[in-house]
């Protein structure tokens, strides 16, 4: 039987949210294994808030380029090899793209088990959100046990991991998190020891109600208006972890905090990091997140959207409409399955 491969190309570079018309559909055939390569069917596709800035003019490395397939982290499983190290049959996760079959040389390929977790779970706690929480709280964090730890973007992928290792960590846990059911799920079933909705309440007033010793370390996915709320009510020697600044990667022009001398009250830091640069721990912290899966104290939420690559578009834009609770997934199923 022969079969297509379905993808997503990058055909413009957007302009503030990305539009439906900034892609394109296209298939080709399913890809060959040439020598020391297999072939892998795209399950399961990460729908990360950094892929706004991957399109970007802005971004760290080289953009996406236009005609591109959309670079995306990913899961599935290996469907034919020539490599001796691959079976077939064998899941693994890998920068695979927006399509549903990419090839590999295995380069940047982690092989999952499946017996272990959840598969998508290899895209939320064991994979590059829980790795992002756990260095940037533990590294870069540095919390100690009885401190206060702020955490934004609360109720996603990173953020939700992010506050719970805290509180095994033993601190006090505030989340700031978008709406009542986000805010009621980190409390209720995360154990956060306070939420802060930033679209209903007043951040500046609300930290300094629930943070009355002031913040030892803030984990920022978000940046903007509430990094400079946090940064009014820091305790001396505070550590804030710059992870991510999803309130930005859609403005042409990037805000700074305006706060940014309270660091000096504080004799605080603020230090970002990224995720791959700890790479030959991964393997350590995700035996350590994978125990605390095991034993209960961690939760893994996704959130799957169905409907294939064609979904893609319109998943991106529910990440910034803060519509996922937890990570965001998109399920690649090949057409017509
Ligand atoms: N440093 C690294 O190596 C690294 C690696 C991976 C990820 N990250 C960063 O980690 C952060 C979280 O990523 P994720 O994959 O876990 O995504 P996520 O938090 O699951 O999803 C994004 C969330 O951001 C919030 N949001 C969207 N637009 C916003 C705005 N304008 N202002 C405030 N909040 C907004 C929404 O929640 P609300 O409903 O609460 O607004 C949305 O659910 C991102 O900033 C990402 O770039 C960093």
């Amino acid at each position: 039987m022969s079969q297509d491969n379905h993808q997503v190309r990058l055909a413009a570079r957007p302009s503030g949210l990305p539009r439906e018309s900034d892609w394109e559909l296209s298939s080709e055939p399913v890809p060959v294994p040439g020598h020391g390569e297999f072939v892998v069917a795209v399950e399961y596709v990460a729908i990360d808030p950094a892929m706004r800035r991957w399109i970007a003019p802005t971004a760290f490395g080289e953009p996406v380029a236009i005609g591109a397939v959309m670079e995306a982290s990913a899961i599935g499983h290996v469907t034919a090899s020539e490599h001796p190290g691959f079976a077939v049959g064998q899941h693994v996760s890998g920068g695979f793209g927006v399509q549903e079959f990419a090839r590999s040389d295995g380069t940047g390929t982690t092989k999952l088990d499946p017996l272990l977790a959840p598969l998508t779970a290899y895209l939320g706690a064991l994979g590059i959100p829980g790795l992002t929480a756990y260095f940037g709280v533990l590294e870069i964090g540095r919390p100690r046990n009885g401190e206060t730890v702020v955490v934004s973007g609360a109720a996603g992928g990173v953020g939700s991991i992010a506050g719970q290792i805290a509180r095994i960590t033993g601190c006090r846990v505030i989340g700031i998190a978008g709406g009542p059911e986000k805010c009621r799920w980190i409390v209720e079933d995360l154990g956060f020891h306070g939420a802060i909705d930033y679209k209903a309440e007043d951040v500046a007033g609300s930290l300094r109600e629930l943070t009355p010793d002031g913040i030892d370390v803030f984990v920022d996915n978000v940046g903007g208006d509430i990094l400079d709320a946090v940064l009014a009510n820091l305790a001396r020697g505070a550590r804030v972890v710059l992870s991510g600044g999803v309130s930005q990667y859609n403005a042409d022009e990037t805000r700074g905090p305006s706060n940014y001398l309270q660091l000096i009250r504080a004799r605080a830091s603020m230090a970002g990091f990224i995720t791959p640069d700890y790479e030959d721990r991964y393997p350590q912290a995700r035996a350590e997140i994978a125990g605390w899966l095991r034993d209960g104290r961690l939760i893994s939420r996704e959130q799957i959207i169905e409907g294939g690559v064609r979904a893609f578009p319109a998943a991106l834009v529910k990440l910034f409409a803060g519509e996922n609770i937890g990570k965001l997934i998109l399920a690649t199923a090949p057409e017509g399955d």
